[in-house]
């Protein structure tokens, strides 16, 4: 959801109590954390080129959402939370500047088994995946539209947004909100993420997901935001391994049997010896509860986005699971890394999340690549078919100005792909109206330069 939109308004009572100052503690663990939604987040950040950056909606809207101004829904909250963490390392602002940008994931670890074998066949639980390169949740971003691009690409399964389990719970089917809880035929198969501090409403905000036809139920300990109410939930769970495991149970209870329950965890809350235990605890734990897969982050919570996801990390974890299934996350921004992390780690499968914004190509290009094929790269006029094309579904469960904001957040990624892209990135970033959304495309994908299949 692009930032600044609330199509939903929630009642958000606790965000009164002044619970985002630094440095207080989870209401539940006493643990002490920093705070995720900052106040006061920076207007500016360096990225690693020494280039300023600056992003003023951002840090207007997360002020917004503490104090003064409009209330947002917590959708929109995680949302903007997300872009937050990240920038405040100043490592993203679009997906293909990560290309550059980012650091190398921590790799010393080789699995000698997997090096030249044949990709394995992902299956969460009695769910045929197949190809083992999966769209991850991605809050703001993969909803129902960008869920369908990559499937269309090449994924194999998509994650929906992270949606917290109250929200579910209070969502009505009504035109404004109806997206959400909208699932697709041709999605299938599509993952429903819930994310809540709550045992008790897990079990009847899955049930709720399964009804409107999510196949998995997933659940996060993984989000680096700090719940506003104080309490723990997302990432702050891995320090709670009773809630953590509670909630799965009620999880696991509450939907039939054939519906996989998976995880998505950090390596853990930080780097200390408790953090550990407590991962491979929870990680134990909700597999012998009945959890079907776990994705694991290989960044810790305190790191939010900060330096390199750990492969290393991921090797253990896959190591110790011996045939359970696991799944990758973290600095997948290639096809070369998806297939690198899957032979160096001998992870189950990737979760692709950075890497797919703006280009949803990367799962066919990994397809490509796994057959031994050269990369396909997106020709002008795919870029501008594929932009259409997610246009096109966007206002089949939204509005206009709602799809317009959507395309302008997509298109500012989608200008990466291509050669003229600070001046496309520039033209999106003002869009408006529908006559500049045409007028965008007609300028930097002309039809001509499209009928030639020129770049
Ligand atoms: C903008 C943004 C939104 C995210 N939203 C979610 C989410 O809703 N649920 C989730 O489990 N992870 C979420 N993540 C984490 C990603 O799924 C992924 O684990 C993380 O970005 C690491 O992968 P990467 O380094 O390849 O991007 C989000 C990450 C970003 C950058």
């Amino acid at each position: 959801m692009p930032v600044g939109s609330s199509p939903i308004l929630i009642s958000w009572g606790d965000r009164r109590k002044g619970n985002d100052r630094k440095g207080e503690f989870c209401r539940k663990s006493r643990i002490k954390t920093q705070s995720h939604l900052d106040p006061t987040p920076p207007n500016s950040v360096k990225n690693s080129l020494g280039k300023t950056r600056f992003d003023h909606g951002v840090q207007r809207a997360a002020s917004n959402s503490v104090g003064r101004g409009p209330k947002l829904d917590t959708k929109t909250l995680i949302a903007i939370s997300f872009k937050v963490a990240i920038r405040q390392n100043g490592l993203m602002t679009n997906a293909t500047s990560n290309l550059i940008q980012h650091p190398r994931p921590i790799q010393t670890r080789t699995n000698p088994t997997t090096v030249t074998g044949p990709l394995p066949i992902l299956k969460i639980g009695l769910v045929p995946i197949g190809f083992p390169v999966v769209q991850a949740a991605l809050s703001g971003y993969s909803d129902g539209p960008m869920r369908i691009i990559a499937r269309r690409l090449g994924a194999s399964y998509t994650v929906a947004e992270v949606m917290i389990d109250r929200f579910v719970l209070d969502l009505k089917q009504r035109h404004r909100t109806r997206r959400h809880l909208h699932v697709t035929d041709e999605e299938h198969p599509v993952g429903g993420q819930l994310m809540g501090s709550d045992p008790a409403s897990f079990g009847p905000a899955a049930q709720k997901l399964v009804e409107v036809g999510f196949d998995v139920i997933d659940i996060n300990f993984g989000c680096p935001v700090k719940s506003t109410a104080g309490s723990c939930r997302g990432g702050y769970l891995l320090s709670e391994p009773e809630v953590a495991m509670e909630i799965v149970s009620r999880t696991r209870e509450a939907v039939p049997s054939e519906i996989p329950v998976t995880l998505k965890m950090r390596r853990g809350l930080d780097d200390s010896a408790k953090s550990l235990d407590d991962f491979y605890r929870i990680l134990d734990g909700a597999f012998a509860r009945g959890v079907a897969a776990i994705t694991v982050h290989g960044r810790t919570v305190e790191q939010k986005y900060v330096g390199p996801s750990n492969w290393d990390f991921l090797f253990d974890v896959k190591k110790h699971a011996g045939s359970r299934t696991i799944l990758g996350s973290g600095d997948l921004f290639t096809a070369e890394a998806c297939l690198e992390m899957l032979r160096a780690t001998a992870v189950d499968g990737v979760s692709v999340a950075r890497g797919a914004i703006g280009n949803p190509w990367i799962f066919s290009q990994t397809r490509a690549l796994a057959e031994g094929l050269s990369l396909p790269q997106p020709s002008i006029a795919e870029q501008r078919r594929v932009m259409e094309m997610q246009f096109a579904l966007c206002l089949q469960s939204s509005e206009l100005a709602q799809s317009l904001a959507t395309m302008r957040t997509f298109g500012i990624k989608f200008a990466q792909q291509q050669s003229h892209s600070e001046e496309t990135r520039n033209a999106f970033a003002r869009i408006r109206t529908i006559e500049d959304w045409h007028a965008v495309l007609d300028r930097w994908y002309p039809i001509a330069e499209c009928a030639t299949g020129n770049r």
